[in-house]
């Protein structure tokens, strides 16, 4: 019973909630197909808006979004230092497609409502605010642009 207890350094985040985050997404990572196929329609059900900014055959472009989205959170668990720079990039993008900054809330509920039902609460509420963090960092970049568009 010689177990060396490393420290956790300051500034990471919560483990416990690091733990369930990775949780959730490893539950939604099994299953990307299905997470893809019932994300797109209750989202454009919510938001109707939205649907006319993705090309009419954009499947690649729907699957890349979620698998981008899971890298992120992936990469949020993992505190991993590129993926500020690389949302304000895509908050950037997403503001060119036609993205308004009140689309990002009902994308988390969407993507929190299809995740599968065996997610215990603790992991959707790890889900849930690790989508809030990544989407506000894209929704603060986008209103930057949008600001400095005349
Ligand atoms: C309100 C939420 C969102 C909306 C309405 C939205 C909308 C869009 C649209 C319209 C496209 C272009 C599709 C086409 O050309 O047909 C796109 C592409 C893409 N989205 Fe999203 N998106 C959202 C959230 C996110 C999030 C949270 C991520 C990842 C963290 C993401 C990552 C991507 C990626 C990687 C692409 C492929 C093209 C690129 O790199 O810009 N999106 N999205």
């Amino acid at each position: 019973m010689n177990e060396r207890i490393e420290p956790v350094p300051i500034g990471r985040p919560e483990p416990s909630t690091d733990l369930a985050l990775v949780e959730a997404l490893e539950a939604l990572s099994d299953d990307e197909k299905h997470l893809t196929e019932a994300l797109y329609p209750l989202f454009f059900e919510r938001r109707p808006d939205a649907r006319p900014l993705f090309g009419v055959h954009a499947l690649a472009e729907r699957e890349e979004m979620v698998r981008e989205t899971l890298r992120s959170l992936f990469a949020l668990a993992e505190g991993e230092p590129w993926l500020e720079g690389n949302l304000e990039a895509l908050g950037r993008s997403h503001f060119e497609y036609g993205v308004e900054s009140d689309m990002y809330a009902d994308f988390v509920r969407a993507f929190v409502d299809v995740a599968p039902a065996r997610l215990d609460a603790r992991a959707r509420a790890a889900l849930e605010s690790g989508l809030a963090r990544i989407t506000d960092t894209m929704r603060r970049a986008g209103e930057r642009a949008a600001s400095r568009t005349p």
